[in-house]
């Protein structure tokens, strides 16, 4: 019988990042040869797409942990509003977010609601973010809600020399305050808002490519400029980061498990009819502090 390793297909889905996998079974048990497979073809490629799963809570857990520690559900540690952003009556694990709409005798099921969401990076206001992020689709609208994924190590490429030297060394402010698709005024007193400084360009661990560190959703400042100094700089950055050429857009299928890198991409979600039903299963691993 063929193993999975002999089964295991990699198949670019754009220019930009992004490949499918198939002949992976993901509700069973991986070998370590194959898990290193994944792991290599992450590194490649960014963003990992596997269609046709049926995977349960606990084998998406399962086969997450593969690739590290679990990260849990980071509910923001202040105020009332964020916290209630995360918290979803049908989360049963603190390892799980689910990511819906969903709303049962009026309160939601999981997180991050309707809408457009603005790219970002997964909890990149902690001192640790997620290295990685599952997704898995369990009901989807008819149309929109896509995810489309950037690759920051093509940022990071295409940035003009001058503002790359201009900004080596320099760490920003990233914060946990959002409106997932509009900006919000940073506060002076930070003491009641998660957030940290991290370095605008980090190194990955594994590659040791460079790649480019901020995002439009929750990158607040650079330190040592001015706040228009700031808005020219940033917004700089976000139109390399979001480049049309730079993004896989992923468009979802029921069954789909979609895994990547936090540390070289940033993501983004397209509108969706509110009324229209929506649920993602989504866990992480966590990470470790940014280095340049
Ligand atoms: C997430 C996220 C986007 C989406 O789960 O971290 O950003 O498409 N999801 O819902
Ligand atoms: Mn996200």
């Amino acid at each position: 019988m063929a193993t999975v390793l002999e089964t295991m297909k990699i198949t670019p889905l754009s220019a930009a990042c992004g490949a499918e996998i198939s002949g992976v079974d993901l509700t069973q048990e991986l070998t370590p040869a194959t898990v290193a497979a994944i792991r290599q073809a992450w590194n490649d490629h960014i963003v990992l797409v596997f269609r046709g799963q049926k995977i349960t809570q606990e084998q998406q857990l399962r086969f997450a942990s593969y690739f590290g520690n679990l990260g849990r559900r980071k509910n923001a540690m202040f105020r009332q509003e964020l916290q209630q952003r995360t918290h979803g009556t049908k989360q049963t694990d603190p390892n799980v977010l689910l990511v819906s709409n969903i709303k049962e005798n009026g309160e939601p099921i999981g997180a991050f609601g309707e809408g457009e969401m603005w790219f970002h990076i997964d909890s990149g206001y902690a001192e640790k973010p997620y290295n990685y992020t599952f997704l898995y689709a369990l009901e989807l609208p008819s149309t929109g809600g896509n995810t489309q994924f950037s690759n920051m190590y093509k940022a990071y490429d295409a940035l003009p020399a001058k503002l790359k030297s201009e900004l080596a060394g320099k760490k920003a402010l990233h914060i946990h305050e959002y409106e997932r698709s509009a900006k919000v005024e940073v506060k002076e007193d930070l003491s009641q808002t998660a957030h940290y400084f991290h370095p605008v360009f980090s190194t990955h661990a594994e590659t040791g490519r460079k790649s480019l560190f901020v995002d439009r959703l929750m990158t607040a400042r650079i330190e040592g400029y001015s706040k228009d100094e700031n808005e020219v700089l940033l917004e700089q950055l976000y139109e390399v980061g979001e480049r049309p050429e730079f993004i896989y857009e992923h468009k979802w299928q029921l069954d789909d498990f979609v895994m990547w890198d936090n540390r070289c991409a940033i993501h983004a979600r397209t509108w969706f009819p509110p009324e229209e039903r929506r649920l993602l299963r989504r866990c992480a691993i966590e990470g470790a502090p940014i280095h340049e």
